[in-house]
């Protein structure tokens, strides 16, 4: 548990040896259906995954940590001048404003333009997507709300 006013949360780059731990968040059934692919991924799969998103010149993923504990990961995919995020918190901490804060911190480090996709419903999110500077711009066909930022 982490304290609501703890302001010490930071980002560093994921490694392989994180593999399980997103693997676990990645399974838990609240991300399943935030996701936009909900079926459950093996260890195998995964870690081939976690390899080749290491290696993705066009892709950062972070961990984020609070007091050294690890509490969430958020990902920025760069295609065509923009960056698309995503994010999951623990399980473990969530609602404890870590969504929040996590998101906010690499959005306001990405000067480019910032877009992300979020299932309707997904009321933390949508939260998450405005407290990080991007605006509601469409609901797709598939239900899925698109949030946006220009460059800063
Ligand atoms: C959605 C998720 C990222 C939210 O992270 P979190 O750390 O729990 O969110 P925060 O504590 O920062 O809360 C953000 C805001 O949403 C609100 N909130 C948190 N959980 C909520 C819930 N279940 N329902 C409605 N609002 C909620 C908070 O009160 C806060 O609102 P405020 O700005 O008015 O204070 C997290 O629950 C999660 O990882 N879920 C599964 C995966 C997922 O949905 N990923 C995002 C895909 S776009």
């Amino acid at each position: 548990m982490i304290d609501r006013t703890e302001q010490n949360l930071s980002l560093r780059p994921a490694e392989i040896e994180d593999a399980e731990m997103l693997l676990k968040w990645r399974n838990n059934e609240a991300t399943r259906m935030a996701s936009h692919t909900s079926d459950e991924i093996k260890l195998e799969k995964h870690i081939e995954w976690l390899k080749a998103t290491l290696q993705n010149q066009n892709r950062d993923l972070y961990i984020a940590e609070a007091n050294g504990v690890s509490v969430g990961t958020v990902r920025a995919d760069y295609d065509n001048g923009i960056y698309e995020l995503s994010w999951t918190v623990s399980p473990a901490t969530r609602g404890q404003g870590v969504g929040k804060r996590m998101v906010y911190l690499l959005a306001n480090r990405i000067k480019k333009p910032i877009r992300s996709e979020v299932k309707k419903g997904n009321e933390a999110s949508f939260k998450i997507a405005e407290y990080s500077g991007m605006k509601f711009i469409k609901e797709d066909s598939n239900g899925v709300l698109h949030y946006q930022r220009n460059g800063i």
